[in-house]
Protein backbone atom coordinates (compact mmCIF):
# COMPACT_ATOMS: atom_id res chain seq x y z
CA UNK A 1 0.00 0.00 0.00
CA UNK A 2 1.17 3.58 -0.92
CA UNK A 3 -0.22 6.52 -0.12
CA UNK A 4 -0.32 9.34 -2.99
CA UNK A 5 -1.85 13.26 -1.88
CA UNK A 6 -2.70 14.45 -5.47
CA UNK A 7 -2.99 18.16 -4.87
CA UNK A 8 -5.42 20.09 -7.19
CA UNK A 9 -7.05 16.40 -7.84
CA UNK A 10 -10.65 18.33 -8.55
CA UNK A 11 -9.51 20.81 -10.91
CA UNK A 12 -8.97 20.01 -14.76
CA UNK A 13 -5.67 18.09 -15.26
CA UNK A 14 -5.55 16.24 -11.36
CA UNK A 15 -9.04 15.23 -11.93
CA UNK A 16 -7.49 13.24 -14.98
CA UNK A 17 -4.37 12.28 -12.63
CA UNK A 18 -6.98 11.27 -9.71
CA UNK A 19 -9.52 8.86 -11.85
CA UNK A 20 -5.98 7.15 -13.83
CA UNK A 21 -4.27 6.21 -10.55
CA UNK A 22 -7.63 5.31 -8.82
CA UNK A 23 -8.43 3.05 -11.20
CA UNK A 24 -5.12 1.57 -12.55
CA UNK A 25 -3.34 1.03 -8.73
CA UNK A 26 -6.09 -0.85 -6.36
CA UNK A 27 -3.37 -0.85 -4.34
CA UNK A 28 -2.64 2.67 -4.00
CA UNK A 29 -4.49 5.23 -1.58
CA UNK A 30 -5.18 8.37 -3.12
CA UNK A 31 -5.79 11.45 -1.35
CA UNK A 32 -7.43 14.19 -3.08
CA UNK A 33 -6.10 17.32 -1.20
CA UNK A 34 -8.23 20.12 -2.91
CA UNK A 35 -9.07 24.13 -1.31
CA UNK A 36 -12.39 23.66 -4.21
CA UNK A 37 -11.39 27.42 -5.55
CA UNK A 38 -13.38 28.31 -8.76
CA UNK A 39 -11.53 25.85 -10.74
CA UNK A 40 -12.04 23.00 -8.61
CA UNK A 41 -14.64 20.83 -8.84
CA UNK A 42 -15.88 17.43 -7.18
CA UNK A 43 -18.32 16.65 -10.40
CA UNK A 44 -14.77 15.78 -12.43
CA UNK A 45 -14.79 12.94 -9.82
CA UNK A 46 -18.41 11.73 -9.55
CA UNK A 47 -17.43 8.00 -11.35
CA UNK A 48 -14.54 7.43 -8.79
CA UNK A 49 -15.82 9.04 -5.77
CA UNK A 50 -17.25 5.53 -4.00
CA UNK A 51 -13.83 3.67 -4.83
CA UNK A 52 -11.99 2.44 -1.72
CA UNK A 53 -8.63 3.49 -2.76
CA UNK A 54 -9.67 7.36 -2.93
CA UNK A 55 -10.48 9.96 -0.24
CA UNK A 56 -10.90 13.55 -0.46
CA UNK A 57 -9.42 16.40 1.35
CA UNK A 58 -10.82 19.74 1.43
CA UNK A 59 -7.89 22.18 2.07
CA UNK A 60 -5.43 24.81 0.92
CA UNK A 61 -2.07 24.12 0.08
CA UNK A 62 -0.77 27.34 2.08
CA UNK A 63 -2.02 25.85 5.40
CA UNK A 64 1.41 24.14 7.20
CA UNK A 65 -1.17 22.76 10.37
CA UNK A 66 -3.46 21.16 7.93
CA UNK A 67 -0.70 19.89 5.95
CA UNK A 68 1.56 18.42 8.45
CA UNK A 69 -1.84 16.86 10.33
CA UNK A 70 -2.58 15.16 6.81
CA UNK A 71 0.49 13.96 6.49
CA UNK A 72 1.25 12.27 10.01
CA UNK A 73 -2.29 10.97 9.69
CA UNK A 74 -2.12 9.40 6.21
CA UNK A 75 1.85 8.70 6.80
CA UNK A 76 1.98 9.61 2.82
CA UNK A 77 4.58 8.54 0.80
CA UNK A 78 4.46 10.78 -2.37
CA UNK A 79 2.75 13.96 -3.33
CA UNK A 80 1.73 14.80 -7.01
CA UNK A 81 1.54 18.67 -6.82
CA UNK A 82 -0.67 20.25 -9.31
CA UNK A 83 -2.80 22.74 -7.14
CA UNK A 84 -2.00 26.29 -8.46
CA UNK A 85 -3.84 29.26 -10.06
CA UNK A 86 -3.71 28.47 -13.41
CA UNK A 87 -5.37 31.28 -15.79
CA UNK A 88 -2.69 33.96 -17.36
CA UNK A 89 -5.63 36.36 -17.64
CA UNK A 90 -6.07 36.41 -13.81
CA UNK A 91 -2.79 36.67 -13.20
CA UNK A 92 -2.33 39.94 -15.16
CA UNK A 93 -5.32 40.98 -13.26
CA UNK A 94 -4.79 39.88 -10.10
CA UNK A 95 -1.22 38.29 -9.53
CA UNK A 96 -1.24 37.97 -5.56
CA UNK A 97 -2.92 34.66 -5.31
CA UNK A 98 -0.65 33.46 -8.13
CA UNK A 99 2.12 34.09 -5.51
CA UNK A 100 0.38 32.85 -2.40
CA UNK A 101 -0.84 29.73 -4.05
CA UNK A 102 1.67 28.52 -6.75
CA UNK A 103 5.09 29.93 -4.60
CA UNK A 104 3.47 29.71 -0.82
CA UNK A 105 1.55 26.74 -1.36
CA UNK A 106 4.72 24.88 -3.08
CA UNK A 107 7.03 25.56 -0.47
CA UNK A 108 4.67 25.30 2.24
CA UNK A 109 4.17 21.64 0.89
CA UNK A 110 7.96 21.23 0.34
CA UNK A 111 8.63 22.40 4.11
CA UNK A 112 6.66 19.67 5.50
CA UNK A 113 7.50 16.92 2.96
CA UNK A 114 11.00 17.53 3.72
CA UNK A 115 10.31 17.32 7.95
CA UNK A 116 8.07 14.24 7.81
CA UNK A 117 10.04 12.25 5.41
CA UNK A 118 13.48 13.54 7.33
CA UNK A 119 15.90 11.07 7.63
CA UNK A 120 14.07 8.59 5.73
CA UNK A 121 13.80 9.62 1.93
CA UNK A 122 13.53 5.70 0.87
CA UNK A 123 9.69 5.07 -1.79
CA UNK A 124 9.18 8.79 -0.93
CA UNK A 125 8.98 11.42 -4.20
CA UNK A 126 7.74 14.81 -4.60
CA UNK A 127 6.56 15.47 -8.09
CA UNK A 128 5.69 18.94 -9.08
CA UNK A 129 3.54 19.40 -11.95
CA UNK A 130 4.70 22.46 -14.00
CA UNK A 131 4.27 24.25 -17.59
CA UNK A 132 6.07 25.21 -20.46
CA UNK A 133 5.26 28.49 -20.46
CA UNK A 134 8.70 28.93 -17.52
CA UNK A 135 10.79 28.65 -20.46
CA UNK A 136 9.08 32.13 -22.04
CA UNK A 137 8.39 32.63 -25.90
CA UNK A 138 9.62 31.30 -28.53
CA UNK A 139 10.24 33.14 -32.24
CA UNK A 140 9.12 31.10 -35.32
CA UNK A 141 11.43 28.43 -35.07
CA UNK A 142 12.90 26.14 -31.97
CA UNK A 143 11.45 24.36 -29.63
CA UNK A 144 11.72 24.28 -25.79
CA UNK A 145 14.17 21.89 -23.88
CA UNK A 146 14.64 20.51 -20.66
CA UNK A 147 17.72 22.80 -20.65
CA UNK A 148 16.05 25.70 -22.24
CA UNK A 149 17.04 28.69 -19.70
CA UNK A 150 13.61 29.58 -18.11
CA UNK A 151 12.42 33.49 -19.04
CA UNK A 152 8.87 33.74 -18.09
CA UNK A 153 6.92 36.40 -19.37
CA UNK A 154 3.30 36.49 -17.01
CA UNK A 155 3.21 36.75 -13.22
CA UNK A 156 1.45 32.88 -14.24
CA UNK A 157 4.48 31.70 -15.32
CA UNK A 158 6.44 33.56 -13.16
CA UNK A 159 5.24 32.25 -10.44
CA UNK A 160 5.24 28.68 -11.61
CA UNK A 161 8.87 29.16 -12.17
CA UNK A 162 10.00 30.20 -9.02
CA UNK A 163 8.33 27.09 -7.98
CA UNK A 164 9.90 24.89 -10.28
CA UNK A 165 13.60 26.73 -8.92
CA UNK A 166 12.19 26.13 -5.09
CA UNK A 167 11.49 22.08 -5.54
CA UNK A 168 14.85 21.66 -7.43
CA UNK A 169 16.54 24.18 -4.72
CA UNK A 170 14.89 21.46 -2.18
CA UNK A 171 16.31 18.67 -3.80
CA UNK A 172 19.90 20.14 -4.15
CA UNK A 173 19.78 21.24 -0.80
CA UNK A 174 18.25 18.65 1.44
CA UNK A 175 18.31 15.85 -0.54
CA UNK A 176 14.48 15.82 -1.24
CA UNK A 177 13.49 13.31 -3.90
CA UNK A 178 11.72 15.07 -6.35
CA UNK A 179 11.01 15.52 -10.40
CA UNK A 180 9.43 18.09 -12.34
CA UNK A 181 7.17 18.09 -15.47
CA UNK A 182 6.92 20.96 -17.82
CA UNK A 183 3.68 20.34 -20.46
CA UNK A 184 2.48 22.20 -22.96
CA UNK A 185 -1.20 23.26 -23.15
CA UNK A 186 -3.88 20.49 -22.45
CA UNK A 187 -7.45 20.28 -23.73
CA UNK A 188 -10.16 17.72 -23.35
CA UNK A 189 -13.06 17.17 -20.77
CA UNK A 190 -13.58 19.18 -17.87
CA UNK A 191 -11.42 22.00 -18.73
CA UNK A 192 -12.73 25.59 -16.80
CA UNK A 193 -14.39 27.43 -19.84
CA UNK A 194 -12.49 30.36 -18.95
CA UNK A 195 -9.55 28.48 -21.09
CA UNK A 196 -9.42 28.75 -24.95
CA UNK A 197 -11.23 25.64 -26.31
CA UNK A 198 -13.71 25.45 -23.92
CA UNK A 199 -14.51 28.91 -23.74
CA UNK A 200 -14.91 28.63 -27.68
CA UNK A 201 -17.03 25.58 -27.38
CA UNK A 202 -19.80 27.27 -25.34
CA UNK A 203 -19.90 30.74 -27.02
CA UNK A 204 -20.68 28.96 -30.28
CA UNK A 205 -23.16 26.66 -28.62
CA UNK A 206 -24.71 30.02 -27.25
CA UNK A 207 -24.37 32.08 -30.59
CA UNK A 208 -22.18 34.54 -28.58
CA UNK A 209 -18.75 36.07 -30.24
CA UNK A 210 -15.14 34.39 -29.52
CA UNK A 211 -12.72 36.18 -28.58
CA UNK A 212 -9.96 36.45 -30.20
CA UNK A 213 -6.77 37.92 -28.74
CA UNK A 214 -4.62 40.35 -31.29
CA UNK A 215 -4.28 38.80 -34.92
CA UNK A 216 -4.94 35.25 -33.63
CA UNK A 217 -1.56 34.41 -34.55
CA UNK A 218 0.05 33.25 -31.45
CA UNK A 219 1.15 29.48 -31.04
CA UNK A 220 0.40 26.63 -28.49
CA UNK A 221 1.23 23.09 -28.81
CA UNK A 222 -2.21 21.39 -27.80
CA UNK A 223 -1.67 17.84 -25.93
CA UNK A 224 -4.84 15.74 -25.02
CA UNK A 225 -5.42 15.44 -21.55
CA UNK A 226 -5.66 12.02 -20.57
CA UNK A 227 -2.28 11.90 -22.24
CA UNK A 228 -0.89 14.19 -20.38
CA UNK A 229 -2.00 11.90 -16.91
CA UNK A 230 -0.24 8.95 -18.53
CA UNK A 231 2.90 11.29 -18.89
CA UNK A 232 2.62 12.09 -15.12
CA UNK A 233 2.10 8.16 -14.49
CA UNK A 234 4.92 7.15 -15.85
CA UNK A 235 7.13 10.33 -14.86
CA UNK A 236 6.08 9.53 -11.53
CA UNK A 237 7.08 5.63 -11.70
CA UNK A 238 9.99 5.38 -13.66
CA UNK A 239 11.59 9.41 -13.80
CA UNK A 240 14.63 9.85 -12.26
CA UNK A 241 15.37 11.63 -8.76
CA UNK A 242 16.03 15.24 -9.54
CA UNK A 243 15.04 15.63 -13.21
CA UNK A 244 13.03 17.47 -15.46
CA UNK A 245 10.77 15.95 -17.81
CA UNK A 246 9.30 18.08 -20.72
CA UNK A 247 6.04 16.48 -22.10
CA UNK A 248 4.28 17.93 -25.25
CA UNK A 249 1.93 16.91 -28.05
CA UNK A 250 3.81 17.75 -31.52
CA UNK A 251 0.95 19.76 -32.07
CA UNK A 252 1.22 23.12 -33.01
CA UNK A 253 -1.71 25.33 -33.65
CA UNK A 254 -2.49 29.21 -34.69
CA UNK A 255 -5.08 30.13 -32.20
CA UNK A 256 -7.01 31.39 -35.31
CA UNK A 257 -6.38 28.11 -37.34
CA UNK A 258 -7.74 26.11 -34.03
CA UNK A 259 -10.44 28.32 -33.75
CA UNK A 260 -11.52 27.60 -37.11
CA UNK A 261 -10.97 23.70 -37.22
CA UNK A 262 -13.58 23.67 -34.01
CA UNK A 263 -16.11 26.21 -36.02
CA UNK A 264 -16.34 23.48 -38.42
CA UNK A 265 -16.97 20.65 -36.02
CA UNK A 266 -19.78 22.71 -33.94
CA UNK A 267 -21.42 23.92 -37.26
CA UNK A 268 -21.81 19.71 -38.01
CA UNK A 269 -22.50 18.23 -34.57
CA UNK A 270 -25.04 21.29 -34.07
CA UNK A 271 -26.59 20.94 -37.37
CA UNK A 272 -25.79 24.17 -38.73
CA UNK A 273 -24.55 25.66 -42.10
CA UNK A 274 -20.78 25.54 -42.72
CA UNK A 275 -19.50 29.12 -41.81
CA UNK A 276 -22.26 29.63 -39.15
CA UNK A 277 -19.77 29.82 -36.56
CA UNK A 278 -17.18 31.43 -38.15
CA UNK A 279 -19.51 34.17 -38.41
CA UNK A 280 -18.87 34.50 -34.71
CA UNK A 281 -14.89 35.05 -34.47
CA UNK A 282 -13.82 38.81 -33.12
CA UNK A 283 -10.77 40.07 -33.06
CA UNK A 284 -10.30 41.55 -29.49
CA UNK A 285 -7.17 43.60 -27.71
CA UNK A 286 -4.44 41.20 -27.51
CA UNK A 287 -3.59 39.68 -23.62
CA UNK A 288 -0.16 42.18 -21.95
CA UNK A 289 2.74 40.24 -22.46
CA UNK A 290 1.31 37.63 -24.94
CA UNK A 291 3.67 35.16 -25.55
CA UNK A 292 4.19 34.30 -29.04
CA UNK A 293 4.60 30.68 -29.50
CA UNK A 294 5.25 27.64 -27.21
CA UNK A 295 6.32 24.28 -28.69
CA UNK A 296 8.00 21.17 -26.57
CA UNK A 297 10.90 19.15 -27.44
CA UNK A 298 9.64 15.66 -25.80
CA UNK A 299 12.28 13.44 -27.02
CA UNK A 300 13.85 13.20 -23.70
CA UNK A 301 10.50 11.45 -22.32
CA UNK A 302 9.88 9.58 -25.53
CA UNK A 303 13.29 7.71 -25.43
CA UNK A 304 13.69 7.53 -21.83
CA UNK A 305 10.07 6.46 -20.92
CA UNK A 306 8.49 5.30 -24.00
CA UNK A 307 5.77 8.20 -23.80
CA UNK A 308 3.61 8.98 -26.93
CA UNK A 309 0.76 10.58 -27.24
CA UNK A 310 -1.88 8.20 -28.23
CA UNK A 311 -4.44 10.41 -29.25
CA UNK A 312 -3.91 12.65 -32.82
CA UNK A 313 -5.36 16.08 -32.81
CA UNK A 314 -8.40 15.66 -35.17
CA UNK A 315 -9.81 12.76 -32.70
CA UNK A 316 -9.30 14.32 -29.28
CA UNK A 317 -11.42 17.72 -30.35
CA UNK A 318 -14.33 15.71 -31.85
CA UNK A 319 -13.94 13.35 -28.73
CA UNK A 320 -13.48 17.12 -26.74
CA UNK A 321 -16.39 18.84 -28.40
CA UNK A 322 -18.48 15.82 -27.98
CA UNK A 323 -18.08 15.73 -24.42
CA UNK A 324 -19.49 19.63 -23.85
CA UNK A 325 -22.06 19.22 -25.85
CA UNK A 326 -23.23 15.75 -23.83
CA UNK A 327 -22.36 17.69 -20.33
CA UNK A 328 -24.58 20.70 -20.90
CA UNK A 329 -24.82 20.49 -17.05
CA UNK A 330 -21.42 20.64 -16.21
CA UNK A 331 -20.85 23.21 -18.40
CA UNK A 332 -24.15 25.14 -17.35
CA UNK A 333 -23.51 25.63 -13.60
CA UNK A 334 -20.11 26.32 -14.00
CA UNK A 335 -20.97 29.52 -16.24
CA UNK A 336 -23.17 30.72 -13.92
CA UNK A 337 -22.73 33.05 -11.09
CA UNK A 338 -19.08 34.11 -10.22
CA UNK A 339 -17.75 32.80 -13.56
CA UNK A 340 -20.50 35.23 -15.24
CA UNK A 341 -19.15 38.03 -13.35
CA UNK A 342 -15.80 37.31 -14.23
CA UNK A 343 -16.63 37.17 -18.42
CA UNK A 344 -18.16 40.22 -17.84
CA UNK A 345 -15.05 42.34 -16.42
CA UNK A 346 -12.37 40.09 -18.69
CA UNK A 347 -14.35 40.87 -21.78
CA UNK A 348 -16.76 43.59 -22.06
CA UNK A 349 -13.65 46.18 -22.11
CA UNK A 350 -11.65 44.65 -25.01
P1 LIG B 1 -7.13 24.12 -12.78
O1 LIG B 1 -7.17 25.59 -12.56
O2 LIG B 1 -8.17 23.47 -13.62
O3 LIG B 1 -7.16 23.37 -11.37
C1 LIG B 1 -6.42 23.80 -10.28
C2 LIG B 1 -6.91 23.05 -9.04
O4 LIG B 1 -6.10 23.46 -7.92
C3 LIG B 1 -8.37 23.34 -8.67
O5 LIG B 1 -9.04 22.15 -8.35
C4 LIG B 1 -8.26 24.24 -7.45
O6 LIG B 1 -9.37 24.13 -6.57
C5 LIG B 1 -6.97 23.74 -6.82
N1 LIG B 1 -6.32 24.76 -5.98
C6 LIG B 1 -6.05 26.04 -6.32
N2 LIG B 1 -5.46 26.68 -5.29
C7 LIG B 1 -5.34 25.77 -4.28
C8 LIG B 1 -4.79 25.80 -2.99
N3 LIG B 1 -4.27 26.92 -2.49
N4 LIG B 1 -4.81 24.67 -2.24
C9 LIG B 1 -5.34 23.52 -2.73
N5 LIG B 1 -5.90 23.43 -3.95
C10 LIG B 1 -5.89 24.53 -4.72
O7 LIG B 1 -5.67 23.81 -13.32
P2 LIG B 1 -5.18 22.77 -14.44
O8 LIG B 1 -5.31 23.39 -15.75
O9 LIG B 1 -5.76 21.46 -14.16
O10 LIG B 1 -3.61 22.73 -14.09
C11 LIG B 1 -3.12 21.86 -13.08
C12 LIG B 1 -1.62 22.03 -12.97
O11 LIG B 1 -1.00 21.73 -14.21
C13 LIG B 1 -1.18 23.45 -12.61
O12 LIG B 1 -0.09 23.35 -11.72
C14 LIG B 1 -0.76 24.05 -13.93
O13 LIG B 1 0.23 25.03 -13.74
C15 LIG B 1 -0.21 22.83 -14.65
N6 LIG B 1 -0.30 22.86 -16.12
C16 LIG B 1 -1.49 23.15 -16.75
C17 LIG B 1 -1.57 23.10 -18.15
C18 LIG B 1 -2.86 23.38 -18.88
O14 LIG B 1 -2.85 23.44 -20.11
N7 LIG B 1 -3.99 23.53 -18.21
C19 LIG B 1 -0.44 22.76 -18.88
C20 LIG B 1 0.76 22.48 -18.21
C21 LIG B 1 0.81 22.52 -16.83
O1 LIG C 1 1.26 26.14 -22.03
C1 LIG C 1 0.68 25.61 -20.87
C2 LIG C 1 -0.30 26.60 -20.29
O2 LIG C 1 -1.44 26.59 -21.15
C3 LIG C 1 -0.71 26.26 -18.86
O3 LIG C 1 0.41 26.37 -18.03
C4 LIG C 1 -1.81 27.21 -18.37
O4 LIG C 1 -2.25 26.84 -17.09
C5 LIG C 1 -2.97 27.13 -19.35
O5 LIG C 1 -3.98 28.04 -18.97
C6 LIG C 1 -2.50 27.43 -20.78
O6 LIG C 1 -2.13 28.82 -20.92
P1 LIG C 1 -2.53 29.67 -22.23
O7 LIG C 1 -2.50 31.10 -21.85
O8 LIG C 1 -1.75 29.25 -23.41
O9 LIG C 1 -4.06 29.13 -22.43
P2 LIG C 1 -5.41 29.91 -22.78
O10 LIG C 1 -6.43 28.85 -23.05
O11 LIG C 1 -5.74 30.96 -21.79
O12 LIG C 1 -5.07 30.62 -24.16
C7 LIG C 1 -4.64 29.88 -25.29
C8 LIG C 1 -4.34 30.90 -26.40
O13 LIG C 1 -5.57 31.51 -26.81
C9 LIG C 1 -3.44 32.04 -25.95
O14 LIG C 1 -2.60 32.41 -27.03
C10 LIG C 1 -4.41 33.18 -25.64
C11 LIG C 1 -5.54 32.93 -26.63
N1 LIG C 1 -6.90 33.32 -26.16
C12 LIG C 1 -7.31 32.90 -24.94
C13 LIG C 1 -8.56 33.24 -24.47
C14 LIG C 1 -9.01 32.79 -23.09
C15 LIG C 1 -7.74 34.05 -27.00
O15 LIG C 1 -7.36 34.39 -28.14
N2 LIG C 1 -8.98 34.37 -26.53
C16 LIG C 1 -9.42 34.02 -25.29
O16 LIG C 1 -10.57 34.39 -24.93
Amino acid sequence: MRTIVVTGGAGFIGSHVVRLLVNKYPNYRIINLDKLTYAGNLENLKDIEQAPNYKFVKGDICDAALLDKLFDEENVDAVIHLAAESHVDRSITNPMEFIQTNIVGTVTLLNVAKSKWAGNYEGKLFYHVSTDEVYGSLGETGFFYENTSYDPRSPYSASKASSDHLVMAYHHTFGLPVVISNCSNNYGPNQFPEKLIPLAINNIKKGNPIPVYGKGENIRDWLYVVDHARAIDLVFHRGKNGETYNIGGHNEWKNIDLIKVLCKIMDKKMNKAEGTAESLITYVKDRAGHDLRYAIDATKIEKELGWTPSLQFEEGIEKTVEWYLNNTSWLERIVSGEYEKYYKEQYTTR
